[in-house]
């Protein structure tokens, strides 16, 4: 089964817009020379904070680099101080959107119902949900791994249940995320196996087989290419690296070096 790997960098509540259209110009000078096969071996996205989607938009126009969104509201309008819908991302040209990120759960109270109203509203639209699970350090010493990742998963699925291969799912366990402290290969490619086996008996061997799923969590240049060969690991959500024009090249280029 082939799948079109992702590497998406999410930039978390860094960088102005000015400093955005400077990451854009160095990024893309570093990406110059693999423009066209990056085009059709390696998709690239970038969430930046939401005040900043517009001028690295317009930076990164004809680049075939995507936009994304660190997180919406799950209502289509309204009373909502302080936050964003679904349309106005499109409007700004996004393509894929996070839902369910650790610090949004951990750090805003999101539970695994709020995260499903989110899919339920990026379900058919425009812009393609990241759905993003994990594990904490507590739950995996309690070898609960597996037991909270799919309950993560089918939660959401239970509520968006029209979603198929527009859904990308991103493996980021806690314990992993700005710590240095990466998931080995083969502890990524075990839950990456059993978040698929989850997928699949839910939306059968083909639509399982079809949705890309992530690794996140300290991915960097020096680890990104034992991560990417892991046979169910279908790109990377990159958080501190990706805030480095020259390091989240290098690991967008490992991935097309694998691919
Ligand atoms: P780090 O790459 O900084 O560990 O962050 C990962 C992350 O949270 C991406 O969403």
């Amino acid at each position: 089964m082939s799948r079109l790997p992702l590497i998406c960098a999410n930039w978390k509540m860094n960088y102005t817009a000015s400093e955005a259209t400077r990451f854009a110009e160095i990024f893309l000078s570093e990406m110059a020379a693999a423009r066209n096969a990056l085009d059709a071996q390696v998709e690239v996205a970038i969430a930046p904070p939401h005040p900043v989607l517009d001028r690295l938009g317009g930076a990164l126009a004809g680049s075939g680099i995507q936009l994304a969104a660190q997180n919406l509201h799950a209502d289509e309008s309204g009373a909502f101080t302080g936050e964003v819908s679904l349309a106005m991302l499109i409007d700004l040209g996004c393509r894929y959107a996070l839902i369910g990120h650790s610090e949004r759960r951990q750090l805003f109270g999101e539970g695994n119902s709020d995260v499903a109203a989110k899919a339920l509203r990026l379900q058919g639209s425009a812009l393609r949900p990241i759905l993003c699970v994990g594990e904490t350090l507590d739950e995996r010493e309690r070898d609960t791994t597996l037991q909270v990742v799919g309950t993560q998963i089918l939660e959401v699925l239970d509520v968006a249940d029209g979603l198929s291969d527009e859904l990308v799912v991103a493996y980021e366990p806690t314990w992993a995320i700005g710590t240095g402290r990466t998931a080995t290969p083969d502890m990524a490619q075990e839950v990456h196996a059993a978040i698929r086996k989850v997928l699949s008996d839910r939306l059968g061997e083909a639509g399982g087989g079809r949705i890309r799923i992530l690794y996140g969590g300290s991915v960097k240049p020096s680890n990104a290419g034992d991560l990417l060969s892991q046979p169910d690991v279908d790109g990377a959500l990159v958080g501190g690296a990706s805030l480095d024009p020259e390091a989240f090249a290098r690991i967008a280029l490992a991935c097309l070096e694998m691919s």
